[in-house]
This record gives C-alpha cells, sequence and structure tokens, in this order.
C-alpha cells in the first residue's frame, strides 16, 4: 500500500497538545471480565510513545460491543478502561465512555466528529482492527484535525502487506462461515498462493458444490461459483469430525462417508497432519478463521495447526479472535509470527489492499 500522506505517529509533535487516540479495546468480555486483552496491549507502545513525547492529555477513544445506547450496562468501557490503567498508569490518560452509546457514531454523523475533535488538537489513529469501518471516529474525525497513524496500525500494515505478494509455494488457510461474504477474498487468495486450505462452513460449502455428500452439515443458501469449486488449488478436507444431529454423538471419518443426519464440526485427523506438513513446509503461511465449530469447543483442528505453526520457523501472519487466540495458546517467534488484531479489518485489507480508515489519514 503507498503509505505516501500518511503521517506516523512519531513524526508529529505532540508536546503539550491534547491528542485523541482511536485504539480498537473490542475485547471479548464474559461477566465484566476481559478473556482476552491482547487488543489493550497492542495500543500501550503508541500510549507510551505519546506520554514521552509530553502530550499534555490523552483521550483514548473506542467502541465496545454492539450496543445502541447507554442503557447498555454490560459494555461501558470501565473494565477496559482499569485494565489499560494496570498496564500503563498514566494520569494524563482518560477513556472516553463508549463511542457506540452514541448512534451518531455508526452513520458517521459529521456534527458527532466535531464533538469529538473539539476534544483534542491532534488524531492518531492505533485500532487497525475497526479501520474497515465507516464511522465518525475513524473517518469523519481525522479530517477535521491534524493526524497521524499510530505504531500498532503501522506494523499491522507492515505485516499484512507481504501477504498480499508471497513467495510461491505459499499457502493460505481460511476458516469460518458465510461463503458468499468471501468470494472475493478467496478469489484474490487463489490467484496469490499455491494452495488455499478451507475449513469450518466454508469447507462444507465446496464439498457440496462438488457434489460430495455433506448431511446435514451448515452450508450456505448462496451457491460457490463454479469456477471456484473447480480450482483444484482449493483445498478442502477429505476427513472430518462428524456429530450426529439429534444425540450429539460424535465420530471422525471420509467426508464421503458423511450419513444424512449428520455435520461436520471439524476437520478430521488425516487432514490435520497432511495440512500441518503443508503448512510446516511452506515458505509463508496467511491464517484466518478457524476449522471447526470453534465457539462451541470444536477446537481439536485448530488447536494442532497452531501448535504446528508455533513450533515451527514459517513466516506467518495470523488474524480473527478465535485464530489468534489459538495460536497465542502456545510459544512462538513473534519475529516469524505475526498475529494480527483484526478479524474483519484483515480480511478487508488483504481484498482491497487498504482500509477506509487509513485512507482517512491521508493528507
Ligand atoms: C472487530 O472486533 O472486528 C472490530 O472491533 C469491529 O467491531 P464490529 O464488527 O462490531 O464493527
Amino acid at each position: 500500500m503507498n503509505m505516501q500522506n500518511i503521517t506516523s505517529v512519531r513524526d508529529i509533535d505532540v508536546s503539550g497538545k491534547r491528542v485523541l487516540v482511536r485504539v480498537d479495546f473490542n475485547v471479548p468480555l464474559k461477566d465484566g471480565k476481559i478473556e482476552n486483552d491482547v487488543r489493550i496491549k497492542a495500543a500501550l507502545p503508541t500510549l507510551k510513545l505519546l506520554i514521552e513525547r509530553g502530550a499534555s492529555s490523552i483521550v483514548v477513544l473506542t467502541h465496545l460491543g454492539r450496543p445502541k445506547t447507554p442503557d447498555d450496562q454490560a459494555t461501558r468501557v470501565a473494565p477496559v478502561a482499569q485494565r489499560l490503567r494496570e498496564l500503563l498508569n498514566a494520569p494524563q490518560i482518560a477513556v472516553h465512555e463508549n463511542l457506540r452509546f452514541d448512534p451518531r457514531e455508526e452513520t458517521n454523523d459529521p456534527v458527532f466528529a466535531q464533538e469529538l475533535a473539539s476534544l483534542g488538537d491532534v488524531y492518531v489513529n492505533d485500532a487497525f482492527s475497526n479501520s474497515h469501518r465507516n464511522h465518525a471516529s475513524m473517518v469523519g474525525l481525522p479530517a477535521l484535525l491534524p493526524s497521524a497513524a499510530g505504531l500498532g496500525l503501522l506494523a499491522e500494515v507492515a505485516h499484512l502487506e507481504p501477504a498480499l505478494t508471497p513467495p510461491p509455494g505459499s499457502v493460505a488457510l481460511i476458516g469460518g462461515a458465510k461463503f458468499e461474504t468471501k468470494v472475493p477474498l478467496i478469489k484474490k487468495l487463489l490467484a496469490l498462493y499455491s494452495e488455499v486450505l478451507l475449513g469450518g462452513a466454508l469447507a462444507n460449502d465446496v464439498i457440496k458444490a462438488r457434489g460430495l455428500p455433506f448431511g446435514a452439515s451448515l452450508v450456505s443458501q448462496t451457491p460457490v461459483p463454479a469456477d471456484i469449486a473447480a480450482d483444484e488449488h482449493l483445498v478442502v478436507p477429505t476427513d472430518a469430525i462428524f456429530a450426529e444431529n439429534s444425540s450429539n454423538a460424535e465420530r471422525s471419518g471420509l467426508v464421503v462417508d458423511i450419513r444424512a443426519n449428520e455435520g461436520i464440526i471439524d476437520i478430521g485427523p488425516a487432514t490435520a497432519k497432511l495440512w500441518v506438513e503443508k503448512i510446516s513446509q511452506a515458505p509463508f503461511v496467511l491464517w484466518n478463521g478457524p476449522m471447526g465449530i470453534y465457539e462451541q469447543g470444536y477446537r481439536d483442528g485448530t488447536d494442532v495447526l497452531a501448535a504446528a505453526l508455533a513450533a515451527s520457523a514459517v513466516p506467518a501472519v495470523v488474524g480473527g479472535g478465535d485464530t489468534a487466540a489459538a495460536v497465542e495458546k502456545y510459544t512462538f517467534d513473534p519475529s516469524k509470527v505475526f498475529v494480527s488484531t483484526g478479524g474483519g479489518a484483515m480480511l478487508e485489507f488483504l481484498v482491497t489492499g487498504t482500509l477506509p480508515g487509513i485512507e482517512a489519514l491521508r493528507h
């Protein structure tokens, strides 16, 4: 991506200034407790830099969840503000209440952007993972103030750009659901990568499109385009874990042997073994999305691949909440494996090579 005309936070004068920092502290919360604070930690380098450089005040802006009104107590920023204080106790930092309590955030309302702009002299975007959102704090606000890219956002771009020019023999691994929303991504990856390995419900759609039995597996209503289904570089699991509809009884078997009352819930052990070999031998691996129904606890396939990737010395970029969390369970070399904070933002960046929140920083 052309980063010309985008200023780094390192190159702006913040001394004595009030700085607005848009971060993405949209972290998983359970009963008010933060389950994963990676996104909060990712903002620390930028916040520390601003303090070192003498910013007079720092207002941290974030959304949390998808609330529509301030009545939603479960999405107040208090837990993330508390966690930030534990990680970086600086009197000049204040965390603004959840931006999405005001519906004008998501409609990119110009008056709301003005109101936010009045809180600072300078704007910094360190919210890569929300930069695909055309919201007031992402695109309206930077047009009103001198603006810059934060260190986290710059690191994401620096690692994701090379994923668009991978060396020959590279492998992409994509999981998740809703094939119809991922058609541009999969087309693009098929053009760039030697193999695209599909897991999750995405694989079910291709299995169906290839005329193979898929039992009661979750599939999209929209058919997979024929040219994609026919592409031999698009690889789907040959064996899987099946769950029986009524009893939930599990077994593993060849996909071609699935029964009518069974659904695919994860990749099978033979597929996992083969895919471990593929990723361990690749010069570069890109991975977004779990291989099984991760949120329901079907994690084995994803975990086997995550462990193998972490143990290998293969350069990789990994993203998406569940996938990132799976890799982070293992010890890995951060100079080899880059864990993106982005889920949807990472995928959109891979398709378009930029994001609205990044473009809004151009002068
Ligand atoms: C994310 O978690 O992907 C971002 O914070 C965006 O959140 P959203 O999908 O609710 O817009």
